[in-house]
């Protein structure tokens, strides 16, 4: 792995900005972000990273030519751009066509032409929801079952790899990870939206009755995951991310609200998500087992706190981006 040149796409993004700080910390390898700057990306996330190993370059993942370059410079590319948020599909799946599906294309053809070792980020969603009562858990061998346009778009740039990988022999892996929380996550996404609505005088919102139930896990240990099956992972398999993190929706805001010394129902119930999934739960033994890897952060609750505390004190980072999100929220609650 040494002196590697990654090309990490939607590196501006949540995770992507997460792993790019990982890999500058654990690795000597330099790294371009190509991204988009959609209302997802934020310069500001790769803040404080050293500029003689980091590059960004402001661009589209269906630009082939702009892609092809970029791969054709890169050792290894590590693509996390995407339209990453189910209810935003809902309302506008066209973009989720484009970049999930057409993007991943384009990633997909320049690598084939430049032969480079390729890793696809993904999602648990793939495989539909699971019953509340099922103690059943999501494995690699699972059907794929997507419910959202979010999610079969994702599911779809999943067959994409696994079909480039069979036919044209393409060096790729993929992994899907289930939710993740932390810092720098866009105040669309579940915690970061209480949260912030609590730092605002706002009341945190609830769809329908809660009980949906997500498996949470820290970015820190979705990178390192991510980072560990680049290093030892074998070409054309898949590799479930998780960290035994299920909780259901009203115990994670319940928990917000008490650790931001809120009353714990402080908070309003508003209607459902269309088609909202169930249950998400992610059995990680492959990974364990395989590559030995094991999460850092499974204390959620002091994760938790920690969240809180950075967006308590980045106010600046997340600001911006809360009026034209809560406006968007309120247009879907008005809805009929
Ligand atoms: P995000 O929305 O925070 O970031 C996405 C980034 O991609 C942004 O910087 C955006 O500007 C960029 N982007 C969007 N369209 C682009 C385009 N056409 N060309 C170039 N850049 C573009 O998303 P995230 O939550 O960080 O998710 C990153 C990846 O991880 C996605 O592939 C997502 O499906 C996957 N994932 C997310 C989670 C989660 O819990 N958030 C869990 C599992 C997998
Ligand atoms: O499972 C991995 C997926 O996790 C990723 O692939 C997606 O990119 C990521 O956005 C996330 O999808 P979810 O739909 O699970 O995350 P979201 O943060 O939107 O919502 C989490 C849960 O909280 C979900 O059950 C809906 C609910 N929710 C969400 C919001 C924004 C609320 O109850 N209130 C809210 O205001």
């Amino acid at each position: 792995m040494s002196g590697q040149r990654f090309l990490v796409t939607g590196g501006a993004g949540f995770i992507g900005s997460n792993f790019v700080h990982h890999l500058v910390a654990r690795t000597d390898a330099t790294v371009t972000v190509l991204d988009k700057f959609t209302y997802a990306g934020n310069a500001a996330s790769l803040d404080g990273l050293p500029a003689d190993r980091v590059t960004t370059v402001r661009g589209d993942i269906c630009d082939t030519a702009l892609v092809d370059a970029l791969v054709r410079d890169a050792d290894v590319v590590v693509h996390y751009a995407a339209e990453s948020h189910n209810d935003n599909s809902l309302r506008d799946p066209a973009p989720f066509v484009a970049t999930n599906l057409g993007g991943t294309f384009a990633l997909l053809e320049a690598v084939r032409r430049h032969d480079r070792r390729y890793h696809h980020i993904s999602t648990d969603e793939v495989y539909g929801d699971l019953a509340l009562d099922d103690p059943a858990r999501f494995t690699e061998r699972t059907p794929y079952r997507p419910s959202s346009p979010y999610s079969s778009t994702k599911a779809g740039s999943d067959l994409l790899v696994r079909a480039w990988v069979r036919s044209f022999g393409v060096r790729a892996t993929i992994s899907n990870c289930s939710n993740n929380y932390g810092p720098r996550q866009h105040v669309e996404k579940f915690i970061p939206r209480q949260i912030t609505n609590v730092l605002c005088g706002e009341r945190p919102r609830l769809y329908g009755d809660g009980r949906n139930v997500r498996d949470w896990i820290h970015a820190d240990d979705h990178s390192s995951a991510v980072l560990r099956i680049i290093e030892a992972g074998r070409i054309g398999e898949t590799y479930l991310i998780g960290a035994d993190g299920e909780r259901d929706n009203r115990s994670v805001l319940e928990m917000i609200l008490t650790t931001m010394g809120e009353s714990v129902d402080a908070y309003d119930r508003v209607p459902d998500r269309a088609g909202h999934d169930l249950r998400y739960a992610i059995d990680g033994s492959k990974l364990t087992r395989e590559l030995g890897w094991r999460p850092e952060h499974g204390d959620f609750a002091r994760g938790l706190r920690a969240t809180i505390d950075w967006y308590r004190e980045n106010e600046r980072w997340w600001r911006p981006q809360k009026a034209a999100t809560e406006a968007q929220y309120r247009e879907r609650e008005l809805q009929p």
